[in-house]
């Protein structure tokens, strides 16, 4: 397998995985599916791996990276263990929502270079559940870093074919494993005296309040904004496409031009006439399904030069809530 900037993605089999693992033991980068987004992944262990990753993405260095791990046991390689027995408590009350879609934050081992966590004190990790990144994670043996697979403000990639669009020529592979079955990115939480929402996702702030016999207001930040000093990445604007992105008002006309429209169930024939192009992301308006189409409807009709893009919106609450925050963060311009 060569570098090239023509390069296809590689179905994932026991081979491609077996060359992607030898690229990483290199300290080269890899594209990686997961079940959220595809990831830009690197050995964490690896100072000067992980700096292609930035360089790649055109990500600013204070913005840390998510560390994956095969499992729990191998949290000690890159968090410092033992965990206080405060933090101890909040994670195994949701330990068992791993593998899958949540990011934690936690004390970070000395081991880790500075260029994962940004010089932070913390780090940020994930157990994946994709079978593919799973048996990547086990084969190789490392720790490995990876931000979604997207240039630094972009939208995130949910297929192999956007992470080859968008860094082709920057990595040494693309390991295709199919469309994310989620597509959003993870949630982000924080542990320590009190625990926090950091992004939200498909593990719903809900579901978190749960087990930790919380108010799920007390999980959010004060004033919407404390998430921007938290967690460096999450600046307002990013995930955006490049054409202007509107929320759809049934009270007003639409406007003149080429519309494009992202509904998250189908519409009237009268409604879709007046549009030149409409995406349905779910038969039954089903906001699971809506999540997992949302960033390739965003980057499908982003590349067909249309005037605008109107999206439906829904509640900010369960999944809702993440499907807003990358609405707002997309159609934000300043
Ligand atoms: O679903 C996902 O989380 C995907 C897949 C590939 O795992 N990854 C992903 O990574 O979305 P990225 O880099 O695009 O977003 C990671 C976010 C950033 O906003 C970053 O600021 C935050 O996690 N983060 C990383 N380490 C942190 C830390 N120590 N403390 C607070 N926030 C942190
Ligand atoms: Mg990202």
């Amino acid at each position: 397998m060569t570098v090239s900037p023509n390069m296809r993605s590689v179905a994932a089999t026991d081979r491609s995985i077996e060359a992607a693992c030898e690229y990483l033991a290199a300290g080269e980068l890899v594209g990686v599916p997961t079940e959220t987004v595809y990831g830009l992944a690197a050995n964490a262990l690896d100072e000067s791996a992980v700096r292609k990753i930035f360089a790649a993405k055109g990500r600013p260095d204070n913005n840390p990276l998510i560390v994956h791990l095969p499992d729990v046991a191998a949290m000690r390689q890159v968090v410092r263990w033992p965990l206080d027995p405060v933090v101890m408590d909040q994670f195994e009350a949701i330990a068992d929502l791993w593998p899958g879609p949540l990011t934690i934050v936690l004390p970070r081992s000395e081991r880790l270079p500075d260029a994962v966590t940004a010089g932070q004190a913390t780090v940020a990790v994930r157990i994946p559940s994709h079978p593919v990144m799973q048996q990547l994670l086990r084969r190789s043996g490392l720790p490995l870093a990876a931000p979604s697979a997207n240039r630094s403000k972009y939208v995130s990639p949910t297929t192999a074919q956007h992470v080859v669009d968008g860094l082709g020529d920057r990595v040494s592979m693309v390991l295709d494993g199919g469309a994310c079955t989620i597509g959003l990115e993870s949630t982000i939480v924080a542990l320590g005296e009190q625990p926090r929402l950091l992004r939200p996702g498909a593990i719903t702030a809900e579901t978190l309040a749960t087990r930790w016999n919380v108010p799920v207001e007390s999980l959010l930040p004060v004033d919407q904004r404390p998430v921007v000093l938290e967690a460096p990445g999450m600046m307002l604007q990013h995930y955006s496409p490049r054409t202007p992105l509107l929320f759809a008002d049934p009270s007003a006309s639409v406007p003149a031009g080429r519309m494009g429209r992202i509904a998250f169930a189908p519409l009237s024939p009268e409604e879709s006439k007046t549009f030149a192009i409409v995406r349905v992301l779910s038969d039954t308006g089903d906001l699971n399904r809506v999540g997992q189409h949302l960033f390739a409807a965003m980057r499908e009709l982003d590349a067909m030069g249309l005037d605008a893009i109107i999206t439906d919106t829904c509640a900010a609450e369960g999944v809702g809530r993440a499907i807003m925050d990358r609405l707002k963060r997309a159609a934000c311009r300043e």
